[in-house]
């Protein structure tokens, strides 16, 4: 299993992120110092989070190579054309203190109808070098189809919700036919499938936590993870999952748990 997914141009993705949603400013430094030493070298933070300076703080302090470590973040949500795209982009290098390796429209909102201007202004802010990979996040196949519709290159990747109880299959497959990377957000369900009684028994088969066996299940469906954790046992249970493999009946087990849309724990964004 490759730790990592490469995009269009090149890059490298490691397909194990740390995720930061909800974990305050003032602990960040600490969490992500601690799933850097983990062993994690994705961070995942956003405009909205408002801990990128955190993110960074950490980064620096680890004593890893800058170009070994990705940051993921994001455009504030409410982000719209080239100048509030130039100053997000801004005030996200200054936060982090270093640049942004990918850098994504947080939600398509596609009923303000904007997203597509938003798409443009990053395409524009990568061609004058200001941002390395650019992707989206929450779209689905009409958005995507939108801003594809300009033939250029796709987003290197769509991040949306997926884990056993809301497998967003139909999006991951578009993805799949465009090349477009898939990274899942709240991939342990926002830690409400991890008391599934199916997880439960295949982590007793597996001899494995029942996180660890979610994990493994979206790695080996190709896709990036993105699991957050607040206590260092937790952070480092969460990175032990590149020395196992579910088999065929096992990852079936946990494929039969999608509920479709019920199963999701976030918005549908189609409706925001
Ligand atoms: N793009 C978007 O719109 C979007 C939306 C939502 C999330 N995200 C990203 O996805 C990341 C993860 O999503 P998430 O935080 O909603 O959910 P998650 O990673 O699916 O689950 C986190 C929950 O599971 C618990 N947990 C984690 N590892 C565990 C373990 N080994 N044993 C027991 N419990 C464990 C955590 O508890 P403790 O924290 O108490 O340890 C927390 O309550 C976010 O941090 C963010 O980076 C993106």
């Amino acid at each position: 299993m490759e730790s990592t997914v490469t995009v269009p141009g090149g890059r490298r993705i490691p397909r194990l992120g740390f995720g930061t949603y909800q974990i305050a400013p003032r602990d960040t430094e600490q969490r992500v110092g601690e799933a850097l030493r983990a062993g994690y070298r994705h961070i995942d933070t956003a405009r909205y989070y408002r801990n990128e300076k955190g993110v960074g703080a950490a980064v620096r302090a680890s004593g890893l190579v800058r170009d070994d470590i990705w940051i993921t973040s994001k455009l504030p949500i409410d982000a719209d054309g080239a100048d509030e795209v130039n100053r997000a982009v801004d005030a996200t290098v200054d936060a982090l203190g270093t640049h942004v390796d990918l850098y994504l429209i947080h939600w398509p909102r596609p009923r303000h109808g904007r997203y597509p201007r938003t798409w443009q202004a990053l395409r524009s802010a990568q061609a004058a070098g200001r941002l390395r990979e650019i992707g989206v996040s929450n779209f689905h196949q009409a958005q995507l189809d939108r801003i594809l519709a300009d033939g250029g290159p796709p987003p290197a990747v769509n991040q949306i919700e997926a884990h056993p109880h809301f497998a967003n299959n139909a999006v991951r497959r578009f993805c799949a036919e465009r090349g477009i990377a898939v990274a899942a957000w709240s991939p342990l369900g926002a830690g409400s499938v991890l008391r599934d009684p199916t997880i439960a028994a295949v982590a007793r088969e597996a001899g494995r936590s029942p996180a660890q066996v979610i994990l493994r299940w979206h790695l080996q469906r190709g896709d990036i993870v993105l699991p957050k954790a607040s206590t260092p046992q937790r952070i480092r249970q969460n990175a032990a999952v590149f020395d196992f493999a579910l088999d065929a009946r096992q990852m079936t087990r946990i494929d039969q748990l999608d509920r479709g849309e019920a199963g999701r724990t976030g918005p549908n964004p189609e409706r925001l």
